[in-house]
């Protein structure tokens, strides 16, 4: 039995990883939340891990807010950097692979094409520069890690922009949405099915890869799209704006290459329009 520990359970890619969990066979999940395991907790996270016996640890959580993350520098790095590295040390001292989750946001967004995994980084936000700094003390710290960049993620679960609008659509609100900036939607139950893939098929091509749903999209388009593909909502109060003020700057492009996670990981991405429906029927329907 393969045993893997899932930090941050209750969030959107926690919660889809749940999800799978009952399928995967020959696979054994211990879900954790913050309450109970708090990954910036350092003697909490070494006495956790010498006590148990995991093969994978799959780091889920995350300072997420990347608004409020302007204004609370020392949560965000709290969490998305030291709360990184106490789970890489552990897991190098307990030989488990980490599974540890990024971002589109490393990037400054300043490049015309998609980004691959060996452009230069260069954060251009608080939330951006505490996941690189977690990424950077993922490598030093566990030689056994895969680092997973991803992007403008939603789900069934937690918030997002998807729920968002919803939201705002289903109250007659009109929704004014910028077409400044480009990315990649990505389905967290792709996100999840994918990191659970690579436990699964016991890859060890360890390094950082890429990994969002294909195509991409503005704010404004994926609004559009939402709008579209719900059965009983309409576009008519929506929007384009240029510019939509945020205290957080935001990568202009922040399009990922998720070639090198096809070619030596064998892994699928399927259009963001299409995973985008599987999110909107299960929305529908509950
Ligand atoms: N969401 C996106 O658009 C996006 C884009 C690119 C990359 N990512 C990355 O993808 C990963 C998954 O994101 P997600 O959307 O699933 O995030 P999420 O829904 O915000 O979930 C993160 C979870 O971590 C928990 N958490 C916060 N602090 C913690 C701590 N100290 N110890 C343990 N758990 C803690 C949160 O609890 P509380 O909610 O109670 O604080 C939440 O349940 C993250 O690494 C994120 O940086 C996300």
């Amino acid at each position: 039995m393969t045993t893997i520990l899932v930090t941050g359970a209750n969030g959107q890619l926690g919660s889809c990883i749940r999800d799978i969990a009952p399928t995967c066979e020959g696979l054994s999940f211990v879900f954790t939340t913050k309450e109970v395991f708090d990954i910036s907790n350092k003697q909490l996270v070494q006495d956790y891990f010498s006590n148990k016996n995991f093969d994978y640890c799959i780091n889920a959580a995350a300072y997420t807010n990347v608004e409020q993350a302007e204004k609370d520098a020392e949560n965000a790095f709290r969490i998305n950097a030291e709360g990184a590295k106490n789970l890489a040390e552990a897991c190098a001292t307990n030989s488990i692979i980490l599974i540890h989750i990024s971002t589109d946001y490393v990037f400054n967004g300043e490049k015309e094409s998609p980004y691959t995994e060996t452009d230069a980084t260069d954060p251009i936000n608080v939330y951006g520069a505490s996941k690189l700094k977690g990424e950077q003390y993922v490598q030093e710290a566990c030689a056994q890690h895969f680092i997973l960049r991803t992007s403008w993620v939603y789900s069934q679960y937690g918030h997002n922009f998807l729920k968002t609008i919803l939201k705002h659509a289903k109250a007659g609100n009109p929704l004014s949405i910028t077409t400044e900036q480009t990315g990649a939607p990505t389905n967290a139950n792709d996100l999840a099915a994918v990191t659970v893939a690579l436990i699964k098929k016991n890859r060890q091509e360890f390094g950082v890869y890429h990994f969002s749903n294909e195509g991409k999209a503005t704010w404004y388009d994926f609004a559009h799209e939402i709008l579209t593909q719900h059965s009983q909502l309409t576009t008519t109060n929506l929007a384009k704006t240029e510019h939509y003020p945020t205290f957080a700057k935001r990568p202009k492009n922040s399009v990922l290459d998720t070639g090198k996670a096809i070619k030596v990981l064998g892994i699928e991405t399927k259009d963001w329009k299409e995973r985008l429906r599987s999110v909107m029927s299960i929305l529908e329907t509950t």
